[in-house]
């Protein structure tokens, strides 16, 4: 193989702007890669680093076609784009990463739970469910979880109804109806695949989610299960994005039941929001392991070198506007912190502004110093509401 690069080494076409994108773009500058992002807001988290910006919607054929005649390769950070356009454009030659026929699969959630089953990949059971209807969710069975076919995220579009009594706060679109998992635990593994077909996998983590919001409150990384349930863990995400042929760094989200039993919940075909601590924790951070996945290089090892926690920083409840860090000093003063702001103009409530990732000798160290973090810093915006 050649193995001379002229700089840049590649041109990456990014879709999307957000905290993603811009780990993404400060990854490609160190491996000598130049971005330029599709993001309909001006001056995007990942527009700023990348220094160029093509102003428009994900979805807009003409500037999708421009990212992609500027660029060697073209991959996203969301899910929620007209795969019609990239499929188009694949068909003419363009490299584009993730496939985009495995994004169509992935973003529709139902499509997605089909191919799972189909796969033999163990995931809860489920059916069709176009338009909700009382008597076929009685007939399913309570406690279930409802979840819209598109466009969910950070728990949007999922509706967990213990009992029939849950039934009047049901979604009312297309989904699917899906046996509620009595979960011990969620895992996440982060499963890193490139063209040639090499595969790697970080070591599993353990989320935690805020009651309400449904956004990541902690993450235990490395995942506090035994080794064996870890390795099996690893071993189902690596099954899970072989059967995809997944080109990429894809998200593995899991459930860990009360007798050890793992069962796929969802796959993200992109860097994942449990894989931010990689940044200081592991040998190869995820973002520049998608990057070495869709240009197809050589992937970096993804060794942990220190326990890890994260917590997301979001807009503080009762401020909008231009973003005012509060306890910003004080939370550099505690050591084993690193700090990530992301960049936006305008902060709201519960909008993801930052995140930050304490190292330190053990998981459980590095929580007491997140909790501390948590009471320290916040994200206030210079208009209350
Ligand atoms: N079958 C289930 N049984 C129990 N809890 C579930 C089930 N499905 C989803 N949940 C809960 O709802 C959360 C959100 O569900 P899911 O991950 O499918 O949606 P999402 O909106 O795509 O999430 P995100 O964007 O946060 O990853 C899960 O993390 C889990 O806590
Ligand atoms: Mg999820």
């Amino acid at each position: 193989m050649e193995d001379s690069f002229p700089f840049p080494v590649a041109r990456i076409g990014l879709i999307g702007g957000g905290q993603l994108g811009r780990m993404m773009v400060k990854a490609a500058k160190r491996l000598g890669c130049t971005c330029v992002v599709l993001d309909p807001v001006l001056g995007s988290p990942a527009g700023q680093v990348a220094g160029h910006q093509i102003v428009g919607d994900y979805s807009d054929p003409a500037k999708l076609r421009e990212l992609a005649e500027s660029c060697d390769v073209v991959t996203f950070e969301l899910e929620d784009i007209d795969t019609a356009p990239l499929l188009a454009l694949e068909a003419e030659g363009h490299r584009i990463f993730p496939r985009p026929q495995l994004l169509a699969t992935i973003q529709d959630k139902y499509l997605q739970k089909v191919f799972l089953r189909d796969a033999g990949i163990p995931t809860s059971a489920f059916i069709d469910m176009p338009s909700p209807d009382p008597e076929a969710f009685a007939e399913f069975g309570y406690p279930l979880v409802q979840k819209a076919r598109r466009g969910g995220y950070d728990g949007r579009g999922v509706a967990v109804m213990p009992t029939a009594a849950a039934y009047p706060q049901h979604l009312p679109v297309a989904g699917y109806v899906e046996r509620f998992v009595a979960a011990d635990k969620e895992l996440a593994v982060l499963v890193a695949r490139n063209a040639s077909g090499d595969c790697r996998v970080y070591p599993t983590v353990e989320m935690r989610f805020h009651a309400d919001g449904n956004v990541l409150d902690y993450l235990f990384a490395p995942a506090s299960v035994s080794a064996d349930v870890a390795a099996r863990a690893e071993a189902l995400a690596v099954r899970t994005v072989e059967a995809m042929e997944g080109i990429g760094v894809f998200g593995v989200e899991m459930f860990l039941d009360a007798e050890g039993g793992l069962l796929v919940n969802e796959v993200a075909p992109r860097t994942h929001n449990s894989g931010h601590h990689t940044i200081e924790a592991c040998v190869t951070d995820q973002f520049e392991q998608h990057l070495r996945a869709i240009l197809d290089l050589p992937l970096g090892e993804t060794r942990q070198l220190s326990p890890a926690t994260m917590v997301n920083l979001l807009g503080e409840p009762g401020y909008r506007g231009r973003p005012i860090i509060a306890g910003l000093a004080a939370t550099l003063a505690i050591p084993g912190v690193c700090l990530h702001i992301y960049g936006k103009a305008v902060t709201k409530p519960g909008r993801k502004m930052g995140h930050v990732t304490i190292i330190d000798d053990s998981v459980e160290a590095a929580c007491e110093k997140a909790s501390r973090v948590k009471q320290t810093i916040r994200i206030l915006g210079d208009s209350k509401i």
